[in-house]
């Protein structure tokens, strides 16, 4: 099994007017192919820090941080933006859908635009994926808010990514959507996809997720059961 992100020791400081903020410290973490990892922490921890790092979104840290395989540190502006389209697909912990589009197009938008490429049958092989292929003609104001989430993530599944990246995806839900979500990400596991996630939901990280980690003195800590 491969290692899709490694990342060696760590530092992560925000530079404020009168302050260094340090968030992350000397934190080493590997995600391997096939993982489904929820990391745990309180608010303000770092989770969202963390998983801009690894999603390429943020580079500005000390320490070493591997994607697939290559350095990132390395890598010039125009790869690391093309791993991030290609590789990884990222849910924002308040995603939202374009308004003026159906389900099907808001999955398929960003490649339409990026590469003017239509791709109605595979966002449709999405949704049948997860059942909820009748979801494909309404319009974003028609669905509730876990349905939106869901079609968040198959929008982030759209150009099969190496690793899926999720900040918080129940964290705007009712306890019921967020059991679709997780288990959603679960189905999406099981067929083979490598998945990261914050959460503070704990019960249903323990229910669906592989491993945890608690992001706590500014480094990750595994829970062991
Ligand atoms: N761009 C930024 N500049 C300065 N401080 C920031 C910035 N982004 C986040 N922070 C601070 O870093 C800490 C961690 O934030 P974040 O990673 O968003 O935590 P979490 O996702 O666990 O709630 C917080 O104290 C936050 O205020
Ligand atoms: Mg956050």
């Amino acid at each position: 099994m491969g290692k899709v992100v490694e990342i060696k020791n760590l530092t992560k400081i925000y530079e404020q007017p009168n302050q260094a903020l340090i968030i992350l410290k000397d934190l080493s973490f590997e995600v391997m192919d096939g993982d489904f990892i929820s990391i745990i922490g309180p608010s303000g921890s770092g989770k969202t820090t963390l998983l801009n790092i690894i999603s390429l979104l943020d580079s500005k840290y000390e320490g070493d941080v591997f994607f697939n395989g290559s350095d990132i540190s390395k890598l010039a502006e125009n790869k690391k933006s093309e791993v991030r389209l290609k590789d990884i697909g990222f849910v924002f912990q308040f995603d939202s859908l374009l308004e003026d589009f159906n389900v099907i197009s808001n999955i398929e938008m960003p490649n339409l635009i990026l590469k003017d490429v239509e791709e109605t049958e595979k966002a449709y092989e999405l949704l049948k994926k997860l059942y909820i292929e009748y979801l494909a003609q309404k319009m974003p104001q028609e669905l509730s808010g876990g349905e939106k989430q869901r079609v968040a993530l198959l929008r982030a599944m759209r150009n099969d990514p190496l690793l899926l990246v999720a900040d918080e995806p129940t964290g705007n839900l009712d306890p019921e959507n967020a059991m679709l979500v997780m288990s959603d990400l679960k189905k999406l596991n099981d067929t083979g996809k490598t998945i990261v996630i914050a959460t503070h939901n704990i019960e249903m990280a323990k229910q669906f997720s592989k491993k945890i980690y608690f992001l706590t003195d500014k480094k990750l800590k595994e829970l062991k059961d």
